[in-house]
């Protein structure tokens, strides 16, 4: 049988995400990491290699952008390739974007067991590429390892029992793992020209919101009226559409923003970890500021991590930024078990299981 355990990432999330786990399983098995090319820029790809000193993967497909469906039907086609080369034991799929389900499927067709880190997350809108990515992901997957109690429930509720297990999450190992030192973290805040614990931290990336010049609008026209500057890396989706839609230069004269090229995980960590509060749309910053401490202002009706809006460390705010009294400094608590590294766990299952 094989010794080879498949990793395939392709996004910005899943080099971070891969790290702990990397960690973990170095030297027990022969790991093939497969970059499917979906992020390529330098500051959405190398930039995470480089910091969190990842090997460079085997292969990088070079898919580059294109449409959902162009995109991971590309990505099928020359994983298929790969899978058929290399004959892993088991295949490892992290998240929810396109090369997850990209991944996911590849695997499926040629029968090889399939991890799904992250399992079970879910939103109530089926039209998300990413609800349909982690559907589908999950009902393939072999081995389900979940980040939180909900996303166990929701596996339960569609019928998907087996191979399901209660892991935790790993972005917890991560922001174990490379926090920056307090010194550290207020070098980086002083770098944009900040203060510690008054800036907010503000990212947005979200096809439904950034694609939508309505959405743009509002965020370009209400910034100024935030207490406090405002720190904002802009994604590349962000920028393209801010530039299309003339909003750019609006943005760039408000007074008290200070917009940057995409930034590394070192600088995101570090300008969370001081700032007031976390504005954004991602899946993982709600996570990284919850763990330390800080509350995230969410521009979505609703969040997967259904502990964390329960406990207060999420608040759902749709398309409308945070009123300007809004309590930052409130203090929440997800429970006890809640943070817990889940790169041990997840590894020993593929062990033990899998490969
Ligand atoms: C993808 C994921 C999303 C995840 C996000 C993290 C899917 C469906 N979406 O969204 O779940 O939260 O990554 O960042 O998989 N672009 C560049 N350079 C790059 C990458 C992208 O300029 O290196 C631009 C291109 O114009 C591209 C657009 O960004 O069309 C969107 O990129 P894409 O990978 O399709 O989706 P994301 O919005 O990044």
């Amino acid at each position: 049988m094989s010794s080879k355990l498949a990793v395939v990432v392709g996004a910005r999330p899943q080099f971070i995400k891969l790290s702990p786990l990397l960690e973990i399983l170095r030297g027990k098995i022969d790991l093939i990491i497969i970059h499917t090319g979906q992020h390529y820029d330098f500051e959405m790809s190398e930039l995470f290699f480089d910091q969190l000193r990842l090997p460079s993967p085997h292969y990088n497909l070079g898919i580059g952008s294109a449409n959902n469906t162009i995109q991971t039907g590309r990505m099928l086609i020359e994983l298929d390739g790969v899978f058929a080369k290399e004959n892993p034991a088991a295949v490892v799929v992290i998240g929810d974007t396109n090369s997850t389900l990209a991944g996911a499927l590849a695997a499926a067709q040629r029968n090889l067991p399939l991890v799904h880190v992250e399992a079970g997350l879910r939103s109530k809108d089926k039209r998300l590429p990413e609800q349909i990515n982690r559907v589908v992901t999950d009902r393939l997957s072999d081995l389900l390892c979940c980040p939180t109690q909900s996303s166990v429930r929701n596996l339960e509720i569609e019928g998907i029992v087996e191979g399901t297990y209660l892991t935790g999450d790993i972005l917890y190992d991560l922001v174990e793992k490379i926090k920056p030192a307090p010194e550290t973290a207020a070098a980086i805040v002083r770098k944009y020209g900040l203060q510690p614990e008054r800036y907010f931290y503000l990212t947005t990336h979200r096809a439904g919101n950034v694609d939508n010049v309505e959405f743009l609008t509002m965020l370009v026209s209400g910034l100024h009226r935030l207490p406090a500057d405002i720190v904002f890396p802009v994604h590349p989706r962000t920028l393209k559409n801010l530039v299309e839609s003339g909003l750019y230069e609006k943005l760039k004269a408000i007074p008290n923003v200070k917009i940057s090229q995409p930034i590394g995980i070192v600088e995101s960590l570090g300008l969370t970890q001081l700032a007031l509060g976390v504005i954004t749309d991602s899946g993982g910053l709600q996570r990284e500021a919850a763990y330390f401490g800080k509350i995230t202002w969410l521009l979505r009706d609703e969040t997967e991590w259904i502990e964390l809006a329960d406990c207060g460390a999420v608040i759902c705010g749709g398309t409308k930024l945070p009123p300007e009294d809004f309590d930052w400094r409130r203090r929440f608590s997800p429970g006890a078990d809640y943070f817990r590294c889940a790169a041990p766990s997840i590894a020993a299952l593929i062990l033990q299981k899998l490969v």
